[in-house]
C-alpha cells in the first residue's frame, strides 16, 4: 500500500498528515494524530466522508454501481453462485471447493436446531408482536444459552460463535414467523439446502407434506445473496461499535438486528411495500412524487435513494428480476403493486428532482413485492434482510476483532452547551 502526505494548515500551524491507498477506491487521510497535534477533532455527523475501518470483504462503487464480496461482482455471485459459497467466501476470504463447501454445509447443519428451552422463550410475546422485536430479544438472549462460545479471545470459540449465528438465525426467524401466526414450530430438517430448510420451516404445517418449490427456494437463496453484506452500512457499524468493547457475538448481532430495523435502513422494504400499498394505484403516483419532492412534507419514496449509490443500485436491478421469476412461479404475474413499483419508477427517473439529487431505486424496492409473492407478511420483511445480513455481521465482526489496531471505538463531539456554571439552590431558581 503506498503511503502519500497532506499538509493541513491550522491557526498558523502546518501538520502533516499520511495518506494510504486501497487496493481500488478512494485513498484516506489517516487523522489519528489530529488531536494530538492541534488540539482539534473532524466533524462529520452522518459519516459521509469517513472510513471507520480498514476492510477486506467487500468493496462499493457508489458513481458506478458496483459492489464486489472479496472482488467477486455482485451479478457473478447472484448468477453462479449459491448462498452457501457467498457465506464461505465472506467468512474466509475465497470461494470454496467442492470439498470445503460440503465440509462447511456439514458443519453448519450441526447448529441448525436452537436450544430447547428457547421455544418457551417465545411464549413470553404478544402473538402480534412485531416479529423484529422478537429477533432482537431472542438472538440477544443466545448468549444466555451458549456461553460456551462467548470468549472472543478464542478463535476457536469465535468460529463456533460465527457458525451458529449463520446456522440458527433461519430457525430462530421461522419461528418469529410461526409464533406471529400462531402456528406450530417446524424444526430444521438437514438434508435441505439453507434456502429450502427455511422456506419449509416457516411454511409446512405438522399436519401434512411440504414440497419446497424449487424456483422459489432459488429466489430466496438469490435474495439472501442480495443482502448479505454491504460495507460499512449503519447496522455493521452497529456491529462493530459494539464488537470494540469486546461483547459477546451474539450481543454484537442483535445490536445490529436492532439497528437494521430503522426505516431509513432494513426498515425500508417493509415501508416500500406499505407505501405501494398505500398508493393503491397508478393514477395516485403523480401525487406521492410531488409529497416526496415537498421539502416542507415528512413523506419520502421508500426504497429510493442510498448513502453510497447515486446510481442504480446493482441489488435493485437483479432483485427486480427476480421479482417477475416469483410473481410467476407464485401465479401473481399480474400483481397490481408491481404496475405501480414499475410507473413509480418510470416517474421517478425522469423527474428533475430525483435526477439531479441522484436517487434510485435500491434493493428495498422490489424486495417487498417479491417477498409478499413468496408468502411472508410485510412484518417479515426485515427479519429476512437480518437473516441475509447475519453472515456479513458476522464477517465484518471477525475482521475487526483480528485487526491488529482494533481498540474500542469512541468519537468525540462538538459541544455547543452551556459552559460551566454554579449550582443554584431551588429556593432561588
Ligand atoms: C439500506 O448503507 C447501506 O449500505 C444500506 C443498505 C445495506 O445494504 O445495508 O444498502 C440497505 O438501508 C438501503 C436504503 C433503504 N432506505 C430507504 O429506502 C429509505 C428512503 N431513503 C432515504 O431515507 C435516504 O435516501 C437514505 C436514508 C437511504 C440515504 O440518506 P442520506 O444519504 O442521508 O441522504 P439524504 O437524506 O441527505 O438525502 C439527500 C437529499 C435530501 O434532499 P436535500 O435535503 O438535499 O434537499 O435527497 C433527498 C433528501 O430529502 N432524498 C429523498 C429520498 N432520499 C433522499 N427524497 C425523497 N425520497 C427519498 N427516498
Amino acid at each position: 500500500m503506498c503511503e502519500k502526505n497532506v499538509l493541513v494548515a491550522v491557526d498558523g500551524q502546518t501538520v502533516e498528515l499520511k495518506v494510504r491507498s486501497g487496493t481500488i477506491g478512494p485513498d484516506v487521510v489517516d487523522i489519528g494524530s489530529l488531536y494530538k497535534q492541534t488540539k482539534m477533532f473532524t466533524y462529520d455527523p452522518g459519516f459521509t466522508s469517513t472510513a471507520s475501518c480498514e476492510s477486506k470483504i467487500t468493496y462499493i462503487d457508489g458513481d458506478e454501481g458496483v459492489l464486489l464480496h472479496r472482488g467477486y461482482p455482485i451479478e457473478q455471485l447472484a448468477e453462479h453462485a449459491d448462498f452457501l459459497e457467498v457465506c464461505y467466501l465472506l467468512l474466509y476470504g475465497e470461494l470454496p471447493t467442492k470439498a470445503q463447501k460440503s465440509d462447511f454445509g456439514d458443519r453448519l447443519t450441526r447448529h441448525t436446531m436452537v436450544h430447547e428451552q428457547m421455544s418457551r422463550f417465545f411464549t413470553g410475546y404478544r402473538r402480534d408482536a412485531h416479529p423484529m422485536a422478537v429477533m432482537v430479544g431472542t438472538v440477544g438472549a443466545l448468549s444466555a444459552f451458549y456461553h460456551d462460545s462467548t470468549d472472543i479471545t478464542d478463535p476457536h470459540q469465535r468460529m463456533i460463535a460465527s457458525l451458529r449465528m449463520v446456522a440458527k438465525m433461519p430457525t430462530i426467524a421461522a419461528m418469529a414467523y410461526k409464533y406471529h401466526v400462531g402456528q406450530p414450530f417446524i424444526y430444521p430438517q438437514n438434508d435441505l439446502d439453507y434456502a429450502s430448510n427455511f422456506l419449509r420451516m416457516c411454511f409446512a404445517v405438522p399436519c401434512e407434506e411440504y414440497v419446497v418449490n424449487p424456483v422459489l427456494a432459488r429466489a430466496m437463496d438469490r435474495i439472501l445473496i442480495l443482502h448479505a453484506d454491504h460495507e460499512q452500512n449503519a447496522s455493521t457499524s452497529t456491529v462493530r461499535l459494539a464488537g470494540s468493547s469486546g461483547a459477546n457475538p451474539f450481543a454484537c448481532i442483535a445490536a445490529g438486528i436492532a439497528c437494521l430495523w430503522g426505516p431509513a435502513h432494513g426498515g425500508a422494504n417493509e415501508a416500500a411495500l406499505n407505501m405501494l400499498a398505500e398508493i393503491g394505484t397508478v393514477d395516485r403516483i403523480p401525487e406521492y412524487v410531488a409529497r416526496a419532492k415537498d421539502k416542507n412534507d415528512p413523506f419520502r419514496l421508500m426504497g429510493f435513494g442510498h448513502r453510497v449509490y447515486k446510481n442504480y443500485d446493482p441489488r435493485a436491478k437483479i432483485m427486480q428480476k427476480t421479482m417477475y421469476e416469483v410473481l410467476d412461479a407464485a401465479g401473481h404475474s399480474d400483481d397490481p403493486l408491481m404496475k405501480v413499483a414499475l410507473e413509480l419508477e418510470k416517474i421517478a427517473l425522469s423527474d428533475k428532482y430525483f435526477i439531479e439529487k441522484k436517487l434510485y431505486p435500491n434493493v428495498d424496492f422490489y424486495s417487498g413485492i417479491t417477498l409478499r409473492a413468496l408468502g411472508f407478511p410485510a412484518t417479515m420483511f426485515t427479519v429476512l434482510f437480518a437473516l441475509a445480513r447475519t453472515v456479513g455481521w458476522i464477517a465484518q465482526w471477525n475482521e475487526m476483532i483480528q485487526d491488529p489496531d482494533q481498540r474500542i471505538g469512541r468519537p468525540r463531539q462538538l459541544y455547543t452547551g452551556e459552559a460551566k456554571r454554579e449550582h443554584v439552590p431551588i429556593s432561588q431558581r
